[in-house]
């Protein structure tokens, strides 16, 4: 595969591309937006992957532009984590040297409804995940985390480091951070488990390729997808919960990092896993904070479009401002988001013109 912007994402990987021992990773959720990227860049560094996904929330065809992007194919086992029989078909006959652990719901505003269904599927997923892994001697993994765990910060608390207050405000949340604590509980019981909990801030944008991106179910709930269903023409107009906050412009405030930066930040939290002792978390954001229209500015940049905008009142469970100190990420897994804004939104932007009803199209 040469030329193009897909061979910028492979060069990425450099000389570990070849120098890498042939070790196998374990991707549950690998289908997903940020699952489907860190395929595509373990791929490109040399690993081997399996991925375990139960299409629930995704596309097969995502999996199939992965192998396309890294021109190398992939396992993949259609399972659920909390089915144990699909898990040992995805461990297959061994050699497993970690996994990263996608798997699970994510819409906040769903898991105020269905709490339970929440707390099945990312919390008792993991522990069988976690049996899984001890049954088969595998003691070393990347759990995907979210900055959720930190609630609303409230006024002058940002940027968060990973020692701020832990008080998730939604059940989505609550899940992530009963997990990274069950981690923790796990790590401090047992020898030998190697663990980093990733708390992603607001993942967003697509592979540079246009091919794989994020194409969420129904209407979709987060900022980035909805203005650009609503530049391609997909949705009639966006809605813009709260323009009267304490910021800038009256619109609030998040961390918007870009989808190939959070894939990189878990190849290197698995080069480190090997040093770790026991269990951390790390921040992952570019320490930036923008306002919603700053990310619509950045849209028309990006799109040449105009985004039909309705001002509406504040959503429930909004904060005013949530972005990131990530410099714990810099100094232990020597990562730092290297795209911004304008990145995530030209990125996502060719992703949704090629693809308008995303991989269905
Ligand atoms: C961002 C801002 C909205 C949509 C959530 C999860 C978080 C993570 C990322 C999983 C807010 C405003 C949004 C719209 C708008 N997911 N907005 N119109 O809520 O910061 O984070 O997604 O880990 O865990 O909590 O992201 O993109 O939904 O909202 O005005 O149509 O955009 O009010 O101010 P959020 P978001």
């Amino acid at each position: 595969m040469t030329g193009g912007p897909e061979a910028a994402s492979l060069a990425a990987a450099g000389p570990n591309r070849l120098a890498r021992m042939a070790e196998r990773v374990l991707v549950t959720g690998g289908a997903g937006f940020i699952g489907s990227h860190t395929c595509v860049e373990l791929l490109a560094a040399g690993w081997d992957v399996t991925v375990i996904d139960d299409l629930s929330n995704s596309s097969p065809e995502a999996l199939r532009r992965v192998e396309e992007l890294a021109g190398r194919s992939l396992r993949f086992v259609e399972g659920d984590v909390l089915d144990e029989a699909a898990l040992e078909r995805a461990f297959g006959d061994g050699g497993c040297a970690a996994v990263i652990h996608f798997a699970a719901k994510k819409a906040v505003g769903e898991s105020c409804v269905d709490p339970l269904g929440y707390y099945r599927t990312n919390v008792a997923g993991t522990i069988s995940l976690l049996r899984a892994m001890r049954r088969h001697d595998v003691r070393r993994l990347v759990f995907s985390s979210s900055a959720t765990v930190y609630g609303d910060p409230g006024p002058g608390a940002c940027p968060l480091a990973e020692s701020a207050p832990l008080r998730p405000s939604n059940p989505y949340g609550q899940t992530k951070l009963c997990v990274e604590r069950m981690l923790r509980d796990l790590a401090a019981s047992e020898e030998d488990w190697r663990i980093l909990s990733l708390r992603y801030f607001n993942p967003a944008g697509a592979h540079p390729s246009g091919r794989i991106g994020e194409d969420p179910r129904g209407l979709p709930e987060n900022l980035l997808p909805g203005a650009m269903q609503a530049a391609v023409g997909r949705l009639p107009e966006l809605r813009v919960f709260g323009t009267d906050y304490p910021t800038r412009d009256g619109t609030a405030i998040r961390d918007y990092l870009h989808v190939v930066d959070v894939a990189t930040g878990h190849l290197r939290a698995l080069d480190r896993l090997p040093a770790v002792n026991g269990c951390s978390e790390y921040n992952l954001g570019t320490g930036r904070g923008v306002t919603v229209f700053e990310v619509l500015e950045a849209v028309k940049r990006a799109s040449g479009r105009e985004i039909p905008a309705v001002l509406e009142g504040r959503r429930q469970g909004d904060a005013t401002e949530v972005w990131a100190d990530p410099s714990l990420a810099g100094r232990d897994l020597d990562w730092t988001a290297e795209r911004g804004l304008d990145d995530i939104c030209a990125d996502a932007w060719r992703w949704q013109k090629a693809n308008p009803e995303g991989y269905g199209s």
